[in-house]
């Protein structure tokens, strides 16, 4: 049978997906860390039945959120509150000297006109059907979960990631054929959203970069002439410069079980094309912008090794065959995006039946942290002139850090209730409980004052059979130094209201 992504094997330390317990047979010389810094964001719950969670009901929710000037009736789903809203509207991306935007512009470069329109989406509101249903996420996956997702109502959400406008970019492609007809790819840049722990490489509020390129094929029997799209493909790969980066790609481009042919549609020869095209399109980007990293890092007297990149076989929903792309910067194998065949179902829906092509994401924050060697997510948020003021547009430069100040440490003991279980499911009638409601409590109360939160003792009483939690919460804040009775203060509002809100017992 053949695991979606996230039916990976649970790791026990945190609760999250391993990527390690991947199905493929590919050796890993180099073990990945139970956190990796910088890694594609993957689903953190167990597969579950989408049902809204009574375990943490938001106590004072207002009957209307109101977004980017739409106005959205809450429900029992609803669990986006204030201090994730208080993000909308930064636009982040198109402030031009902003390191994020620097980074977008530098990989749009890569995507340009006449193939390539490059795109931003301002309003993350959208539907669970864009979402998730049109991308084939089966009922149960974890991403539909409400500990992962920020739930605007039953039917909308907050994006999860900008695939969520894969369909309407192909739609557009469609209306534009007679205007536009050389406008055969798109690149998309967006705020995305996920509830997920708390440490210097996760913030809930992260940007996305998604792109895609298409081939037309013939309106009847297009496998009939496969021949002649190959060929298409193929042409348009040897107009792309080739490169001398060692790169380790040990897997067949398709594999029965781990990364089948979507054999109904597509020929081995065009999937083999798209796949070149789509791998040697990726490897140029991910040469330049390493390329720009390793030059500010030896400006700034770091040893830079020679590039390394790997291609691993991954699962998503709407490609197959699908890949990740994996890139060797100092001394760690760091996942930099998913990509894959878009599977032509999706195409279908979104009115160009008669095209066939790649498609890729990849998370700004994580290369921006390598490119101008950030250490702390939360700082991309900063108004602190002393962050913003070292960066300038088209310009690749090393952040130095303006002071570093002190930890301040407070573990959190608690007794989970009695019938909870560990996992985040709520099916089978026992009271769930997942680490990202706690995660949610500790940003609500300490908002960006929190650098991470990490689970430092797990047991289960034998008598009673009661689990206990020890969590080791870091207050620090990026811009001057928290006093004592701050991080006090702060702690004993996260103790209270683990109380009031989940239903553990203090220890
Ligand atoms: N949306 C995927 C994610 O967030 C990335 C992806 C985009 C994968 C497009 C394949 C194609 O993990």
């Amino acid at each position: 049978m053949r695991l979606p992504a996230t039916s990976r094997a649970l790791r026990a330390s945190s609760g999250r997906w391993s990527i390690a317990a991947r199905p493929t047979i590919i050796p890993r010389s180099i073990p990945i860390p139970s956190r990796p810094a910088f890694s594609l964001r993957e689903w953190s719950s167990t597969p579950t039945c989408r049902i809204p969670s009574t375990a943490s009901p938001q106590k004072t929710q207002k009957s209307t959120l109101k977004i980017e000037d739409e106005t959205h009736k809450t429900d029992e789903w609803t669990n986006t509150p204030d201090t994730i809203l208080s993000h909308v509207g930064r636009r982040l991306y198109l402030d031009e000297n902003h390191p994020l935007a620097i980074t977008r512009q530098l990989i749009e470069s890569q995507f340009t006109g006449p193939d390539f329109g490059n795109y931003s989406e301002k309003n993350p509101v959208v539907s669970t059907k864009n979402n998730f249903d049109v991308l084939g996420f089966p009922e149960d996956h974890p991403g539909r979960s409400r500990t992962d997702t920020y739930y605007v109502n039953d039917k909308t959400v907050l994006r999860t990631h900008t695939s969520a406008h894969q369909r309407a970019y192909f739609q557009q492609i469609s209306r534009n054929e007679k205007t536009r007809p050389d406008e055969v790819g798109y690149t998309i840049i967006a705020d995305v959203y996920r509830r997920d722990a708390i440490d210097r490489s996760h913030y809930p509020v992260f940007h996305q970069m998604e792109a895609a390129r298409l081939w037309k094929r013939p309106d009847t029997n297009p496998l009939a002439a496969s021949k002649e799209t190959t060929a298409m493909i193929m042409a348009d790969l040897e107009k792309l410069p080739s490169h001398d980066v060692v790169v380790e790609d040990p897997n067949p481009t398709l594999h029965d079980q781990r990364n089948p042919l979507q054999d109904k549609h597509h020929s081995v020869e065009e999937v083999e094309a798209v796949a070149a095209h789509l791998k040697r399109s990726l490897e140029l980007m991910v040469i330049k912008i390493f390329t720009e990293a390793s030059k500010a890092a030896s400006k700034g007297g770091a040893e830079v090794e020679p590039l390394k990149v790997r291609w691993i076989e991954a699962y998503f929903p709407f490609t197959s065959p699908s890949w990740e792309l994996e890139v060797f910067w100092q001394g760690d194998w760091l996942e930099i995006l998913g990509c894959g065949v878009i599977k032509q179902d999706l195409l279908i829906n979104s009115d160009v039946p008669n095209r066939m092509g790649w498609a890729f994401g990849l998370g700004l924050e994580r290369i921006a942290m390598l490119l101008f060697n950030i250490p702390d997510i939360r700082l991309f948020w900063s108004k602190d002139a002393r962050f913003l003021s070292q960066f300038r547009a088209g310009e690749i430069t090393r952040f130095e850090p303006f002071s570093k100040h002190p930890a301040c440490y407070k573990d959190v003991a608690f007794w989970l209730p009695p019938a909870a279980v560990t996992g985040g499911s709520a099916a089978g009638g026992a009271v769930p409980f997942h680490e990202n409601d706690v995660m949610e409590i500790v940003r609500g109360i300490g908002g960006d004052l929190v650098e991470d939160v990490t689970l430092i003792d797990e047991f289960t009483h034998p008598k009673t059979a009661r689990k206990s939690m020890c969590y080791r919460i870091n207050y620090r804040s990026l811009e001057r130094t928290l006093t004592n009775e701050e991080s006090n203060e702060l702690n004993l509002k996260v103790r209270e209201k683990l109380v009031e809100e989940l239903g553990v017992e203090l220890r």
